[in-house]
């Protein structure tokens, strides 16, 4: 349903006022940003902006009582915004030059033009209703400074599921797409457009086959068309043969042949080509135990590595299936060597409480650094959890993720530091006594959640579609190749050699530790071993113990979250409160849910009862 008044919404982590005036420049909005944090702050030392060519970097110079903001454009930004972090949070102010790590910072929104978000949990869409572009132009200011003031720096609007009539945001609709750009560029902000392969054919052309001369120069003229008005367009974005989307295989050609038609066209202007590598077979029989959907992405890129033109980025989901709670880091990020590669994360927690559920990320983007070497990508990106909610995420503290994926981005050597803590302390105020509490519950939710969820790196036994919910064999005979092939002895896919030999994708040292049961990290134990109820674990509990056990504590550990939050009435905003009772209190009803259905489907297959004698449902 449309609505007529925007609704209000939070200051996030930006607790000033916002500038008055629109800004047109990176630097009108630096110095906008200085006056109102500083007198916000009271901060007394003056503060000045000079002109510096640093890229996207900037300089501080504290050795005078005048504190000197260098850099350019939305380097200048980045710096008056990190000078007010580090007063907010009550750093010490010292002379330093920064630079972001990775020089594209994304933030994909998967949202659908008629107002709806794929796997959205914050309200509808920020930009679109009705089939049209529907926006508070206010709001969309504010959005800018939140990724500006966390260094993200290129978003796309509209779903890489390209729905109707978002295929035309290339053409017609261009003129309104134009408008953000132009309303987000002060803030440092491009625009990537996800495009559909199949768009030439949308446009009067008999195919979209990527060596078709007539389809080569389509792409070239489009791209042409749109550098025009938004000259500082990132690029584009694509999902090609992948859940039932066209693409170069639809066609008889390959990925690169398809991406490189696309890239060539983007090359004269600067423009990068987004390439999503998340290919598999969505059709697959349940009975046909040879294909193994995580082998997927590797065996379809792999081949193709060094015929990727060099503004192809190939964007790489961070687990080899689909965003589960937990999975290995996918071996495609770890071996490709002659193509760029971006890592793709999800903010949206689709799998991870759809922001009901407290899941805070941190730790889980530490682990995939400790695996994957930062050189290894060129880029990150990550699907939003933002929406029209007044919170903007749904879940008031799920805005810690957004915060902390920003600082990430611009550099991974963040992850050493607190930033739950950082968040809630910008967010709430340095001196909020809810601080330590409040940053104590994110960090430990993960944890949490994981205990309760899918057990040991399974995944997949969510509520088919939704995936909120416990459903142990929701996906168990779809076509999606998402199996667990539980029975009365054991559960899981034998990945290693002797199996799948999906463990022969990655870097030897990896090979080896997830194919030895004794030295595959436990968490991960069941994404890469068929195992039996009564194998024993590290500390000589048998594994369906392991799980029962996981599942009770998790439920106690969501119960646990909610009497924390309860003691914190008194130190918060009273909606900010209530808002985040009301989720806590669904969440400690999911827990219960997958804790009984989980234990009760284990207990029901192995037999074993409880060693603790705790009620599992029969
Ligand atoms: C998941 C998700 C889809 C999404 C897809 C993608 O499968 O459930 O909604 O379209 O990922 O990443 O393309």
């Amino acid at each position: 349903m449309e609505q007529s008044v925007f609704p209000k919404y939070t200051k996030a982590w930006l607790p000033y006022a916002a500038p008055a005036a629109a800004p047109s420049t990176p630097e009108e909005a630096a110095r906008a940003e200085l006056d109102n944090g500083l007198a916000h702050y009271g901060f007394a030392r003056p503060v000045s902006l000079k002109t510096e060519s640093l890229g996207e970097g900037y300089r501080i110079d504290a050795s005078a009582e005048e504190i000197v903001i260098y850099g350019q454009g939305a380097g200048m930004l980045y710096g008056a915004f990190y000078l007010l972090r580090k007063i907010a949070l009550g750093q010490e102010i010292v002379s330093e030059t920064q630079q972001p790590e990775y020089a594209l910072r994304m933030l994909n929104h998967w949202d659908n033009m008629d107002g709806t978000v794929e796997r959205g949990y914050a309200g509808r869409s920020l930009f679109f209703e009705g089939s049209r572009f529907h926006y508070d132009p206010e709001r969309l200011r504010f959005y800018g400074r939140l990724l500006s003031s966390v260094g993200i720096n290129t978003i796309t609007l509209n779903n890489v599921n390209v729905h109707p009539p978002a295929q035309h945001l290339i053409d017609d609709l261009l003129p309104e797409v134009v408008k953000i750009a132009d309303l987000l560029r002060p803030y440092g902000i491009r625009l990537l457009l996800t495009v559909d392969f199949a768009a030439p054919t949308y446009n009067g052309l008999a195919t979209a086959d990527p060596l078709d001369e007539t389809v080569i120069q389509w792409w070239k003229d489009r791209t042409a068309a749109i550098y025009q008005v938004i000259p500082d367009l990132a690029g584009f974005v694509v999902k090609a043969d992948s859940e039932f989307r066209p693409g170069p295989i639809t066609y008889g050609r390959n990925q690169a042949e398809g991406a490189n038609v696309l890239a060539r066209a983007l090359k004269p202007f600067g423009g990068t080509l987004v390439w999503r590598c998340f290919v598999y077979n969505c059709r697959q029989d349940w009975r046909d135990q040879k294909t193994d959907r995580p082998c997927a992405a590797y065996n379809t890129f792999m081949p193709l590595d060094g015929q990727f033109d060099d503004n192809v980025l190939l964007q790489i989901k961070n687990g080899p299936v689909d965003f589960q709670v937990r999975e290995p880091v996918s071996p495609l990020l770890l071996t490709l060597e002659k193509s760029n590669r971006a890592l793709e994360l999800q903010l949206a927690q689709e799998y991870t409480g759809q922001q009901i559920d407290l899941y805070y990320m941190q730790e889980m983007w530490q682990e995939i650094f400790d695996v994957l070497p930062r050189g290894n990508i060129s880029a990150i990106c990550s699907v939003t959890n933002l929406g029209r909610d007044e919170n903007w995420a749904g879940h008031d503290l799920a805005m810690a993720n957004l915060y902390a994926y920003g600082r990430l981005c611009w550099n991974p050597d963040c992850l050493k530091d607190d930033m739950a803590r950082e968040w809630t302390q910008l967010t709430f105020g340095r001196n909020c006594a809810a601080v330590d509490e409040i940053a104590r519950m994110l960090h430990s939710s993960r944890k949490t959640y994981q205990k309760y969820n899918a057990p040991l790196g399974i995944g997949f036994m969510v509520e088919p579609h939704v995936h909120y919910g416990p459903n142990p064999e929701g996906y168990e005979y779809s076509l999606w190749g998402t199996y667990m092939r539980a029975d009365r002895n054991a559960i899981g896919i034998d990945r290693t050699a002797a199996g799948t030999g999906f463990t022969a994708q990655y870097p030897a040292d990896l090979q080896k530790l997830y194919e030895d049961k004794s030295t595959c990290p436990e968490e991960m134990l069941l994404f890469f071993h068929r195992v039996p109820y009564d194998y024993v674990m590290e500390d000589g509990r048998t594994m369906v113990q392991r799980i029962y056990d996981d599942h009770f504590e998790g439920a106690e550990e969501a119960q646990a979250l909610l009497e924390s939050w309860k003691k914190l009435e008194n130190q918060l905003p009273a909606d900010v409160f209530a808002r985040v009772l009301a989720k806590l209190e669904k969440q400690v009803v999911n827990a219960r849910n997958w804790r009984d259905i989980t234990n009760t489907y284990f207990h029901r297959y192995s037999g074993a009862e409880d060693a603790k004698g705790r009620v599992i449902y029969p």
